[in-house]
């Protein structure tokens, strides 16, 4: 048995069993992940135990624009005054209840900051932005270093310098 994150596939994974506790994000990884991939909404990443092809967490990666106005001055001070920006968003993260408090979630988080830094040298993108589903949630990604929108307390962004950092001293760049 090996952990494994990989591109989600209708095909091969089973999405069945999945439960989060949260019913729209069960209910988006049953129903829409696999249009949203056809479709190039979002990619989807699942995490599974090879070679059980049941889905134990997931998460999904878009491009996106934040607005300058909504990050935190100390951020805005270093960017050209354009008034939409480059961004990338995680728009869900969700690990099966019967597989938390096993440092999953914080797995899969990293894992996606790592793709998302990665990603830039192709498509720029100034950070990853996630929206959090509760407060738990929000002190969830606070704890790696997410900061709240100016405003909405509930939208959070990590920039990719405090992503590479994280990453370096993870030892997860090449
Ligand atoms: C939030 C979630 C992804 C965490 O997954 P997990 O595998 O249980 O968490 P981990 O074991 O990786 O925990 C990593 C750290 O986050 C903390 N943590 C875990 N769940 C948390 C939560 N709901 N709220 C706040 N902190 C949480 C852990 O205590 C741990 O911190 P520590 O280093 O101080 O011990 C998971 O609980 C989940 O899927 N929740 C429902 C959906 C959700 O809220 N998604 C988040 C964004 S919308």
């Amino acid at each position: 048995m090996a952990l494994k994150i990989e591109p989600f596939n209708s095909k091969q994974h089973d999405r069945s069993t999945f439960e989060c506790g949260v019913e729209s994000l069960d209910r988006y990884l049953r129903k829409t992940a696999n249009q949203d991939l056809k479709k190039k909404i979002a990619t989807v990443f699942v995490l599974v135990d090879s070679p059980n092809d049941n889905i134990i967490a997931y998460y999904t990666l878009s491009s996106y624009t934040v607005e300058i106005t909504e990050l935190d001055n100390s951020l805005v001070k270093r960017l050209p005054r354009y008034p939409l920006l480059p961004a990338t968003l995680l728009g869900r993260l969700a690990v099966d209840r019967n597989y938390r408090g096993q440092r999953l979630g914080e797995l899969m988080l990293v894992d996606a900051l790592r793709k998302s830094l990665v990603a830039t040298e192709k498509v720029a993108s100034i950070a990853v932005i996630a929206e959090a589903i509760d407060e738990k949630a929000v002190s969830f990604y606070r704890k790696y270093g997410f900061r709240s929108f100016t405003g909405n307390t509930m939208k959070l962004y990590m920039t990719m310098q405090s992503i590479k950092e994280l990453c370096q001293s993870e030892g997860l760049l090449d």
